[in-house]
This record gives structure tokens, sequence and C-alpha cells, in this order.
């Protein structure tokens, strides 16, 4: 019995140390020339997020978000905060040959609304449809920073792991042309940590500029609020550039991007099995996972006009010191 219960210690000594590694790997994108912090999901989903170097130490700073699944995904989105309510959505689902932005905010579990809090910029490089996957490109202001005093302020952070959640279904949203279409329920959703650090970019801005016009195009950047439309420049398609395999330190596994969107492990080394998370209390290192409990306290705010079927939420200013009177 002493035994048993020293054996379940170690495994659970061991459990806990691998738990402080990301879920998310570094990869390069030759295609746009990111390098992003990678999470796949078990359905071929990936997520992609790449930030500047160096990212302010407080307050918001911008990101690229690359989202790309295989053709029968419906929808996909990110929830910044690691839960489904009060923080940043980013949806995106395919629309014939373009590929569709849909900034949303989520105050209980039904459609989320739209969210002018982050305001998205599409880059036209790195957006795209093929006969096997969707892919978009863009750049986040407001995804990294959010909340106001109700709910209280959340900033990520860029030097370390951040409790990031996803959400999927085949089932297409109602109005695929709209970005601000209903659709349904999530088939799945899950939970990842991603490091932030993986995704850096000394050259961000200049990057973000590079492939906002798409090859071949003198188009500006679409700019979203509440949602957005990436149109490939090319109406002919032309399939995902190979990419360089790096990796930044040893600790990284290297990944190359394959043709169709996903990426394959090229690390001679095996991938070690992919932890289970702790359910006793997080290192320090690692910020704790959100609640999942919705936030008592939170009014929901009361709609603006149009009152339906989205209305859109934009946090409050921060209120003046008063004036004596
Ligand atoms: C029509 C739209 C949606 C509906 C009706 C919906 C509904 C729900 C419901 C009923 C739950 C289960 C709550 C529970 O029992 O704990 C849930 C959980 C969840 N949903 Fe959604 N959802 C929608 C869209 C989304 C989107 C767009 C995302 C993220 C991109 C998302 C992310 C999550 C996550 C991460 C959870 C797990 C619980 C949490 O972390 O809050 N959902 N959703």
């Amino acid at each position: 019995m002493r035994w048993l219960t020293s054996a379940v210690g170690v495994a659970a000594l061991l459990g806990a140390a691998s738990a402080q590694d990301p879920d998310s790997k570094q990869v390069v994108d030759a295609e746009t020339g990111f390098t992003f912090g990678q999470y796949v999901s078990d359905q071929g989903i990936s997520f992609r997020i790449a930030i500047p170097d160096p990212a302010p130490a407080t307050g918001s700073y911008d990101a690229v978000v690359q989202i790309a699944a295989p053709i029968a995904i419906g929808w996909a989105g990110i929830a910044w905060g690691g839960s489904m309510t009060y923080n940043p959505l980013t949806i995106v689902w395919k629309s014939g040959t373009d590929v569709v932005l849909s900034s949303r905010f989520a105050f209980g579990y039904y459609v989320p609304p739209a969210y002018t809090g982050a305001v998205y910029s599409i880059l036209k490089t790195g957006t795209h449809v093929n006969a096997t996957h969707w892919q978009i490109t863009a750049k986040c202001t407001g995804c990294t920073q959010w909340g106001d005093d109700d709910i209280g302020v959340t900033t990520l952070d860029p030097t370390q792991q951040n409790p990031l959640a996803f959400a999927f279904s085949t089932v297409p949203p109602d109005t695929p042309s709209s970005n601000t279409s209903s659709f349904g329920i999530h088939d799945s959703i899950g939970h990842w940590y991603h490091d932030f650090a993986q995704g850096t970019n000394p050259g961000f801005t200049a990057l973000v500029s590079k492939n906002s016009e798409g090859p071949g195009s003198s188009n500006a950047t679409t700019t979203a609020t509440g949602g957005s439309t990436g149109k490939p420049t090319n109406s002919t398609l032309t399939p995902p550039r190979p990419t360089t395999v790096t990796s930044k330190t040893s600790s990284f596994t290297s990944v190359t991007l394959t043709p169709t969107g996903n990426s394959t492990t090229t690390s001679s080394k095996p991938t070690p099995p992919k932890p289970t998370k702790p359910t006793g209390p997080p290192k320090p290192s690692r910020p704790p996972k959100p609640t999942k409990t919705l936030k008592p306290t939170a009014p929901v705010k009361p709609p603006h006009s149009p009152p339906f079927p989205f209305p859109v939420w934009t946090p409050k200013p921060k209120p003046t010191a008063k004036t004596p009177v």
C-alpha cells in the first residue's frame, strides 16, 4: 500500500512537470514570413498567433491570427480568454472562395453578438481557399486586452503561456457571405495553453504591411469592425508554399506547414504523448485556467440599436475623475 501511494505520488509529480509544456509549437510560415505559435486541434484545425517583438510589457498589443481548417469545417473560432463568455471571440468561416471573419463577444451561452472592441485587418497573403482547406490571416487590435470596470480588464502576457479556447462546427453559418450571420452551437470545444513567446516577430509591422495587399494586388487592407471578408486577390488559388522549418530553442518541436494548411512534425525526436492537464492547482509560472462559470456580478449590457439579431457591445470608456461641486 505504501509502495502504491509512493508510485501515485511520483506519477503525479511527473504529470505536473510535463504539464508545464505549452500545447502550442513554433512554426514559420514561408508564405507570409510570420513566425507563429501554433496549436492544432484533434480535428486538424490550426490556430496560429504572431505578435510583435518586443511587445509592450503592459497594455494592449496587436496580434496576427491565422486559422487554417479542413474544408469540412463550417465555422471555427478562438476565445482569447479561454472561455466562451466575456472575452473576444474571433470566428471565421469560408464563403465560396472568400474567408469571412466575424468579431464577437458572448455574455451567455447563446449566439455571440458582434464586438467592436477588436478591430481586424485581413492580410490577403495567407487568406485563401483550396480544395481541401480554407485559411485566413488577420491582424487584430483588441484581442490581447479587453474588459472594463464591470468585468475587469484582462491583458494576455506576451512572454508566457495564456489559456485559450476554440470551438468549431461542421455546419456553416446561416448566411456565410455575411459577417453578422447567425450560426449554430459548436460540435466541440477545447482548451489549450498557447505560448505567445513562440510567435514573436521583430519585423511584425513590416510583415503586416507586406502581407496586407496580397500577391499582385494594389488593394488596401480590409478593415473590420464586427467582422470582415477576406477576399483572396487571385481567383485561381495558389496552394500555400512550403515553409521553412525552424526551431528557436531546443524545447520547441519544429514543424513544417504542408500544402494542405496543416502541420506535420518533422522533428526526428518522437513527439511525446500530450500531457494531461493537472487537476490540482497549476504551478505559478502558468496562469490558472479561467473558471467556466459566468460572472454573476457582470450585468448584461443593454442592446444598442439595431437590437436584433446582433446588438453591438463596445467597452465602456474609463470613468473620468469627478470634479468636486
Ligand atoms: C451559436 C453559438 C453558440 C452557442 C449556442 C453556444 C452554446 C454553448 C453552451 C450551451 C455551452 C455549454 C455550457 C456549459 O454547460 O458549461 C458552451 C460552452 C462553450 N462554448 Fe459555446 N456556444 C456558441 C458559440 C461559441 C463560440 C463562437 C465559441 C468560441 C469561439 C464558444 C466557446 C465555448 C467554450 C470554450 C465553451 C466551454 C465552456 C466555457 O469555457 O465557457 N462557443 N457553449
